[in-house]
């Protein structure tokens, strides 16, 4: 009893130790010879740490469940191969909210070590469970944990959960499916849900016949049990980490189809969306294929599941072999789905199958680098799809993807992409537009830098180097610079010893390759710079500092925000002399370089392949806008889209006058690319909607005016249908709803009779689907209209087009049908849960509606959290739409209030700080411009 007590106290003085070291602690507690009590009243909990301890390793899952469809429960064992390291009387793994009925341990013969069932303790707060062994386990030894537990089938969207989805009879069916990134795993099974801790699993599932089940791997047996029930036991998986297990029971159809190297690919959705599954069969296949060569590495299942789950938090998740999606991810209507959807469908397919190489087969060390992941999947997204569907032409877009991480980053609460993250909120929090986008941008500049060549080698030399288990950010920089280990190189491996590969200077001739400093600048430093430009003579002179947009260099704090930020620029420019991009590496605050006396302009970071913005000081900008003016084509779309992007980033951050944007974009009459056009407009547009928020009516009706006669031919232009390239047809959808949104009179006037058509036909006829979003929001405003539209919502069968019809709905101008579309949204039945935070966020979009958003978000608070978990991507997602219209200091107040009274979850959040730097920055923005707008469009009107 007395070693007992020791123990207890020593576990005592640890809990008090909550916040976890980020290091993996590896001490066991003190082992023991004694025999416990059989209760666990004198054992305490053994472990106070968030992450687990390092000397119990898992070599093999054996899972079986048994999921009840109708009870809408499940009962579980599971056997866990264990290697254990020090001696221990503990082993300390992660469960959450499972009842643990039983827990025994053998040894390697499968001899019970006890012969009593072993004392099971919870940490609820860790989400942990420590099992108990009387007899020590011995260091160097391997063991067996058995358990057998059970658990409601989940009500949310994580761990093991159930859906549901209503035939066209009208009856409703059950399934069960699991979402386990980034810690859920333990909600579904008891595990150690960390990445690191790669097993293989053999998972077996009993279903009844009228279903099937599905896995990660193919089934290998199916045996029929006494009660009638069948059991699918699938092939054993490879290593991998727990977040990527899953299993699915239901009563999916499905069609399938087999790549050139013989790999099934299956996509499943319920029996009657069948015919909506073909585009995404012929797409993974074609991805799959991609992958395969371009990485050089054969895809290691023999099947590829892409699941579409009628209720899904996230987009799409990466689970290996069994790719779960959210309907309108996966799913491709050819009746009702726009070149948008295409384009949408086709990209998140490419980003999970791109996970299978980077993230499954490489994983990430810890949740602080999940841009291992996630950047290097939506990089993967537009190099994949680029080289499969080039008419999609996505890489236009990549430049979205950058200026959405510029907007995040040009912000003070912003992090570094490698940050740490301990708590599960924290974790969650990581899947960011800095994990995703920063990454991507980061790695397009980097591919840039190396070239396409010497990059691809590199990330498969990177795969390879780490299959089937983990990396750290330093693997990815020694495997790009292709240097290797003392062993690798004296074993003759094809790689360069650390010093040889300093010298390798690919095309920055004369400097030194040294990646891990240049990326380190990029990766553990927050913001995005700004390179100054100033033209002295022969030279440019270059400075940089950290580009923020809501502070300015005449504030007090300005010094302190700069202090220490420093990057590694690889800098490219091109001038009206030469057809060549010229390069230098700018590793200091100030520096220069020569590009010739008789240069007329300069054009910095080509392409846009830089993270970096670029101010052009003295008549820089000048010479800039007369180009536009003269020739734009002189420009390549990239760069004039860069500039635009560029200058009214300035002028939010009061850098720049905004008569000089709005100048630089008086060419855009003659332009006659989409990208750059709808930079320009969509920049506008953001203007009305801020100055039609306030309710402030010169500046709001002049801006209308102004854009509709500015744009006046290309609108015209449009025709009301889906022709076109993919270009043309996204163009067509943005400028028509901002034409109506607008209250332009031929737009209402078409949009309004195609609605009429629709009615009359009982709501039967196919709209074009490019422009059906904005012939609905016109319709939604009639009574009968709103009334029609919220009736075939409720029936339709196509995800795509119900979201088309949720938006036209939420855009109504009656606020008493607003507050009936959120009351059905808590409700969860014709509007499901899942679409809740999207329909918030349209809410709020509408000037009608946005305070009823806020003030909904703020009653329904708990609700939300409760149903979306804390630092989730819908949290996250309601927090930003709801707050990020608002631009006055009363509303900033108003918001930083509620973030007061919800402290204790808000302090767990960046996002909340992300709300309020953003309503900051709509106050400078119009402190800072409202004038400068108004006056430009009196002149511009006059
Ligand atoms: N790995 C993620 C899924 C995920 C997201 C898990 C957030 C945990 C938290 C998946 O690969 C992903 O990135 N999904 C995106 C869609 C994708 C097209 C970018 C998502 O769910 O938003
Ligand atoms: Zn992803």
């Amino acid at each position: 009893m007395v070693r007992f007590l020791v123990l207890a106290l020593l576990s005592l003085a640890g809990v008090t130790q909550t916040s976890a070291s980020p290091t993996q602690a590896s001490e066991p507690p003190n082992p023991t010879e004694e025999q416990p009590p059989l209760g666990t009243g004198s054992l305490s909990f053994p472990w106070s740490h968030l992450r687990l301890p390092g000397y119990i390793v898992p070599l093999h899952y054996h899972l079986l469940l048994h999921p009840n469809l109708t009870m809408l429960s499940y009962s579980g064992t599971v056997r866990i191969e264990l290697q254990v390291q020090n001696n221990t009387n503990w082993v300390v793994l992660h469960s959450k909210g499972l009842r643990i009925t039983t827990a025994t341990m053998l040894d390697q013969n499968l001899a019970h070590l006890s012969d009593r069932v072993l004392p099971v303790l919870h940490n609820p707060t860790h989400e942990q469970t420590a099992i108990f062994s009387p007899r020590v386990l011995s260091g160097g030894q391997k063991y067996f944990l058995f358990l057998e537990f059970g658990a409601e089938l989940g009500e949310g969207f994580y761990g093991f959960y159930r859906s549901t989805y209503r035939t066209s009879t009208g009856e409703t069916r059950n399934l069960a499916s699991t979402h386990f990134e980034p810690t859920s795993a333990r909600m579904a099974f008891p595990c150690f849900d960390e990445p690191s801790f790669k097993a293989n699993y053999s998972i077996s599932i009993r279903r009844s016949r009228a279903h099937t089940a599905l896995s990660n791997m193919p089934v290998e047996q199916t045996v029929v049990l006494d009660d009638g029930l069948m059991e699918d036991r699938f092939a054993v998986s490879v290593r991998m980490s727990s977040y990527l297990v899953a299993f699915i029971v239901c009563d999916f159809r499905s069609v399938s189809a087999t790549t050139a190297s013989g790999v099934k690919v299956s996509v499943y959705a319920a029996p009657e969306k069948w015919q909506q599954t073909h585009y995404a069969l012929k797409a993974a296949v074609k991805l799959l294929e991609f992958y395969e060569k371009y990485f050089n590495i054969k895809y290691p299942l023999p099947k590829q599941d892409l699941v579409a789950i009628p209720d899904f938090q996230a987009g799409a998740m990466e689970n290996w072999g069994l790719i779960t999606f959210r309907e309108t991810s996966l799913l491709y209507d050819p009746a009702t789905s726009s070149a948008s959807d295409r384009v949408w469908v086709t990209m998140v397919i490419a980003h999970e199958l791109a996970h299978q190489w980077f993230g499954n087969l490489v994983t990430m060390e810890w949740w602080n680098d999940i841009w291992l992941n996630e950047g290097f999947a939506r990089y993967m997204e537009y190099i994949s799809v680029n080289a499969t569907y080039p008419k999609l032409r996505v890489e236009d877009y990549l430049v979205d993807t950058c200026f959405a991480a510029i907007g995040r980053d040009s912000l003070n609460s912003s992090r570094p992409i490698s940050s740490a993250a301990e708590s599960p909120t924290q974790i969650a929090e990581m899947f960011d537009t800095v994990s995703y986008d920063k990454g991507a941008c980061v790695l397009h500049m980097l591919r840039h830098y190396l070239t396409d060549q010497v990059f691809q080698s590199g990330i498969v030399r990177y795969l390879r180097r780490y299959s089937y288990s983990n990396a750290h950010n330093q693997d990815l920089w020694d495997s790009l610079a292709n240097t290797c280990s003392e062993e690798e190189f004296t074993s003759g491996e094809h790689c360069y010893s650390s010093r040889q590969a300093a010298k390798n200077a690919y095309l920055y001739a004369g400097e030194h390759l040294d990646l891990t400093t240049m990326m380190n600048t990029w990766m553990l430093q927050t913001g995005v710079p700004l390179v100054t430009v100033t033209r002295q003579g022969s030279r440019l002179l270059l400075k940089q500092e950290r580009f923020l947009r809501t502070a300015h260099p005449s504030d007090p704090a300005w010094p302190s925000l700069q202090q220490g930020f420093l990057w590694h620029i690889p800098l490219t420019y091109r001038t009206d002399t030469s057809t060549s991009i010229h390069r230098h590496l700018m590793t200091t605050l100030t520096d220069s370089v020569d590009v010739g006396e008789e240069v007329g302009w300069v054009k910095v970071n080509v392409d846009m392949a830089g993270y970096y913005l670029v101010h052009y000081d003295g008549s820089g900008w000048d010479n800039l806008i007369q180009l536009l003016k003269d020739n734009h084509t002189a420009l390549s779309f990239m760069d004039r889209t860069h500039l635009i992007h560029n200058a009214f980033q300035l002028t939010t951050a009061g850098r720049l006058s905004l008569d000089k944007a709005l100048d630089l974009i008086g060419y855009l009459r003659s332009e006659s690319h989409t990208v750059p056009l709808l930079e320009g407009l969509g920049y506008l547009e953001a203007f009305y909607r801020m100055v039609e928020r306030r309710d402030i009516p010169d500046v709001t009706q002049n801006l209308r005016t102004y854009i509709l006669w500015y744009f006046r031919d290309v609108i015209d232009r449009q025709t009301w249908s889906d022709k076109g390239s993919v270009s043309e047809r996204r163009l067509r959808s943005e400028l028509l709803s901002l034409a109506c949104h607008l209250g332009d009179l031929p737009c209402l006037k078409q949009a309004q009779r195609s609605f009429t058509h629709w009615l009359d036909s009982n709501s039967t006829l196919n709209l074009p689907a490019d422009v059906a979003e904005t012939v609905y929001s016109v319709g939604a405003q009639e009574d009968t209209g709103w009334a029609s539209l919220l009736q075939t919502y409720t029936h339709s069968l196509s995800e795509t087009h119900k979201r088309k019809i949720l938006s036209a709905l939420a855009s109504s101008r009656d606020t008493n049908k607003l507050t009936r579309l959120l009351e059905l949204g808590v409700e969860g039945e014709v509007i499901r849960t899942q679409d809740l935070d999207s329909l918030i966020v349209m809410v709020a979009r509408n000037p009608r509606g946005h305070h009823l958003a806020w003030s909904y978000v703020q009653k329904y608070w708990s609700t939300l959290v409760d149903k979306f978990q804390l630092g989730s991507f819908s949290i996250r997602n309601i927090i930003i739409g709801t707050t990020a219209q608002f631009s006055s200091t009363e509303e900033l107040t108003e918001v930083r209030v509620f973030f007061e009274s919800i402290h204790e979850q808000a302090s767990q959040l960046r996002v909340t700080e992300v709300a309020m730097d953003n309503v900051q920055k709509n106050i400078l923005w119009l402190q800072r411009n409202l004038g400068t707008l108004r006056s430009w469009l009196d002149q511009q009107i006059d």
